[in-house]
């Protein structure tokens, strides 16, 4: 008897600032300090999340300099579009996701950049659209943040004129045929008159199809409109859920969406945010983490005070070394708001000081397996066979060490199991999704 295949997850890696998703990891023994600004170490990294197979990179970003960066590492890339270019040129395989925002570009600028870097990569590209709502961004264009509407009625005509310049050189207008003398057919070359409520642009780009045609589009942000904008343009969403249940409800919608708008539910990918630090052991896994909580006291402590308030109780009774008390743990309870807190009662219940249990990682942005390679391809089975996401935008505490440890030691448990491809699909980022090809509107 043949054996029917599993269904496979899809892994993308988060590239973050070439660190990880812990701002303090910089200071590790492991780190790199200067990463932020090393391009070959971001290049060697690419290459080894493509020794194991990993779908796309995946590049979060802000047009601004968002966060703290006194004692944290900074939140994204210098710039994207040089990043992605830089591992384009030493990669075959792995598609490259960059964040642009539709609020603060123009469509011909980026759908020229993107396209060219299509075609450079040969079809890896895809474009992470976001409306961009972080304050302090507005003041880098002279502008205030448009509102709510303003910004998502931009992003639809944003995105249709990116397609619509994209798919403005017909498939076989690139002739380039010396016996004939025909450099391009352009007839097949057209503008695109895009004229809109917010985006005017003629074209055509002076860029051929690639060979996925042109990139996907991905979308992150679960407010209303960002669910309408994924249902009609997006093959793959960024997801955060911190339960199985909200996971699969929010993929269900996302599928109910693309089917309203003509598409295929297994046209639209969801991948969920997911953090982890991988060791030998549990003990030692947790261990590193303390370590980079001890990094600085001050944010300890509110972190503390978040953990203490988010079951309930009052910080500055707690010995935030020592197990809780039988009576504190008998009056503590998990906040309804805060879909983390249940995990974090869990853990305090299981014997954990607050602050083994903030090593948990129970208030980061994701949810997050601090421990050893099995119990993180245990979290990703479970969650995936569950049918909670069609795969993972997976974020290590450390980029230098937690890439490796990744594909050397979680990979192969997930291939062994028959949940995770032996290889790429195919060349492009479109086959490795399995979303159909596209060209044009
Ligand atoms: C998982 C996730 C990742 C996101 N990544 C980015 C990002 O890289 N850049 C950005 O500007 N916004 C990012 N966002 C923000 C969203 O695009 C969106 O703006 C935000 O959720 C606010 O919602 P609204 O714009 O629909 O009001 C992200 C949101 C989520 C949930």
């Amino acid at each position: 008897m043949i054996n029917k295949p599993k269904k496979q997850m899809k892994i993308v890696l988060q590239m973050v600032a070439g660190y990880g998703g812990e701002f303090k990891t910089w200071r590790l023994p492991e780190a790199k300090a200067d990463a932020y600004t090393d391009m070959d170490l971001y290049v060697e990294l690419a290459q080894l999340a493509e020794k194991g197979k990993i779908h796309a990179l995946f590049m979060a970003d802000t047009p601004a300099l968002v966060n703290d960066i006194e004692g944290n590492t900074p939140m994204h890339s210098m710039d994207p579009l040089i990043a992605m270019t830089s591992v384009a040129r030493a990669t075959e395989k792995i598609g490259l996701v960059g964040t642009f925002s539709t609020t603060f570009n123009e469509p011909y600028n980026l759908a020229r950049h993107l396209k060219a870097l299509d075609v450079v990569s040969h079809g890896r590209v895809g474009w992470n659209a976001v409306t961009t709502s972080t304050q302090g961004t507005e003041a880098n264009f002279g502008q205030a943040i448009p509102t709510y509407q303003e910004r998502y009625g931009r992003a639809h005509e944003f995105i249709e004129a990116v397609q619509g310049l994209w798919g403005s050189w017909g498939q076989t207008a690139y002739r380039h045929d010396k016996s004939t003398g025909q450099f391009a057919d352009t007839t097949q070359i057209k503008p695109i008159h895009y004229q809109g409520e917010y985006i005017k642009t003629m074209g055509p780009l002076p860029i051929p199809p690639s060979e996925q045609g042109q990139p996907p589009i991905f979308q992150a942000g679960p407010s209303p409109e960002g669910i309408r904008l994924a249902g009609r343009f997006a093959s793959g969403v960024y997801a955060n859920p911190f339960t199985i249940e909200e996971a699969k409800a929010y993929r269900h919608m996302l599928q109910a969406e693309a089917e309203k708008n003509g598409r295929a539910a297994t046209e639209i990918n969801s991948f969920t945010g997911f953090m982890f630090t991988i060791a030998d052991s549990k003990e030692e896994a947790l261990a590193r983490r303390r370590q980079i909580l001890a990094f600085d006291q001050e944010e300890l402590t509110q972190r503390l005070a978040y953990l203490s308030a988010m079951v309930g109780l009052n910080h500055q009774a707690l010995d935030p070394y020592q197990p809780l008390p039988k009576n504190w743990l008998n009056l503590a309870q998990s906040n309804p708001g805060d879909p983390r807190s249940p995990k974090a009662l869990e853990i305090l219940k299981q014997g954990y000081s607050p602050i083994d249990t903030l090593a948990h990682g129970v208030i980061n942005y994701h949810p997050v397996v601090v421990g050893t390679a099995k119990d993180v391809a245990d979290f990703l089975q479970e969650w995936f066979e569950a049918g909670a996401c069609d795969g993972f935008s997976i974020v290590p505490d450390l980029a230098h060490d937690g890439i490796k440890s990744f594909v050397e030691k979680v990979v192969p448990i997930l291939q062994e199991r028959g949940i995770f491809h032996e290889d790429y699909e195919g060349s492009t980022l479109r086959e490795h999704l399995g979303v159909p090809y596209q060209y044009g509107k």
